[in-house]
């Protein structure tokens, strides 16, 4: 566990507080499609209007490369945010720097909340600009993160305005960091892993930090195949990544000498067409045919996965196990992801999840509120599982100027 100020180390009483939060959510025809990221805000912005602090509410949205896009504004925000604080008005602010936000920012009353326009619609965030970090902390007297989902970012909200002012971390990035630290950084042993997803390319540094932490890692999705196909097994018209056999045989050969057993797949479920209630049949690995399509884990290695559950204390999942997106796809993700929720309701277990497809597939499985945590980050989840420093905690540790 990292150490930083929270919300109990700052007065605010009375003084502007600068509060970066990702609002980066999912829209829908102008509507939000998915609120959990707004929902999950709520509390420190509630705390800190309560507390009488003038909130000032700080966020990116989509990718407008330095420049405003009027479809990404995040005037549509102001009011969802508002009703997710039960009403309480949210003053939209159309620029996030310059003369409008710091009048905004003055005219705030203790208890009052502002939002301001896009970040990212000025070049500086990104770039980690100097003055861009200067101009947004001339609008407050202090700083709160509570964006763990964009700390793996280097930008002046994230990191260089928290050299300008006196930092704290929010109650969302405080529950994810305490989270995250319980999985990974001091857990209760045997801890396991499992990872799924398509590509074994695009989590190499994940497996390589995972292999020398846990006990035992569960490999799924295609990336399994990939690993299936190094050793030398047929899998047929399968998702897989032939060039990748090399670093398959060195992730296996790494994880041994960590003493981390690695679970792949026995049984696999096969189709011949990648749709919606298409013919399938659970087969051994060794029988895939050559025009078949390994699309899930079979009932045998899920059987598996429940008993590896079953013996472990600490669960950190990335990713699904099968084209959950495609019925009878998703059997293997739902049966694990049920196991695993009934063991922590138990108490038996620490269950921790989050990255990407991940929520999606936990919310198709109905346990998303069974897990001890599931992250709402996206790519920061990815970085923090690979082992690396995220700019926006580390920015956090310092405490401010
Ligand atoms: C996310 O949705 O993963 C975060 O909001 C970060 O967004 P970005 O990938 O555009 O930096
Ligand atoms: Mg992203």
């Amino acid at each position: 566990m990292t150490a930083f100020r929270t919300l109990d180390g700052i007065e605010v009483a009375g003084k502007r507080v600068l509060v970066r939060v990702d609002l980066n959510v999912p829209m829908r025809e102008g509507a939000v499609g998915d609120t959990t990221r707004i929902d999950r805000v709520v509390p420190t912005l509630h705390e800190l209007s309560e507390r009488g602090a003038k909130v000032v509410v700080a966020s990116h949205f989509g990718r407008p490369k330095g420049k405003p896009v009027p479809a990404m504004s995040l005037g549509p925000l102001a009011e969802p945010l508002s009703q997710a604080l039960g009403g309480l008005p949210v003053r939209f602010v159309s620029d996030c720097v310059g003369g409008e936000a710091e009048a905004a920012a003055a005219a705030l009353a203790p208890g009052d909340v502002a939002l301001l326009e896009n970040l990212r619609f000025h070049a500086g965030e990104e770039a980690n600009d100097p003055a861009f970090a200067d101009a947004l902390a001339r609008l407050a007297d202090l700083y709160v993160n509570d964006a763990f989902s964009a700390a793996h970012r280097a930008h002046a909200s994230t990191t260089a305005v928290a050299e300008r002012l006196p930092s704290a971390a929010g109650r969302l990035m405080q529950a994810e960091l305490q989270a995250l630290g319980k999985a990974l950084q001091a857990p209760e042993r045997p801890v396991i892993a499992v990872v799924g997803g398509a590509k074994v390319s695009t989590k190499l540094a994940v497996l390589a930090n995972l292999i020398r932490r846990v006990d035992c890692l569960v490999i799924g999705g295609a990336m399994a195949n990939t690993f299936l196909h190094a050793r030398g097994v047929a899998v047929g018209a399968s998702l897989h990544e032939p060039d990748l056999a090399g670093d398959a045989h060195r992730i296996a050969a790494e994880a041994e000498d960590a003493g981390c057993e690695i679970l792949l797949p026995t049984d696999v479920v096969v189709t011949r067409e990648f749709r919606e209630g298409a013919e399938s049949e659970a087969v051994p690995i060794a029988a895939v045919p050559a025009d078949g399509m390994i699309l899930d884990l079979g009932p045998e290695t899920c059987a598996r996965i429940e008993a590896a559950l079953n013996g472990s204390r600490t669960l950190v999942w990335n990713g699904p196990l099968g084209a959950f997106e495609i019925e009878p796809f998703d059997r293997a993700t739902a049966t694990c992801a049920r196991t695993a929720a009934r063991l922590t309701g138990a108490g038996a277990l620490l269950s921790v999840a989050g990255g990407g497809d991940t929520v999606a597939a936990l919310q198709g499985a109905g346990v998303l509120g069974a897990f001890s945590y599931v992250s709402t980050a996206g790519g920061a989840f990815l970085e923090w599982l690979e082992g690396r420093t995220l700019p926006g905690v580390a920015a956090l540790e310092a405490g401010g100027p």
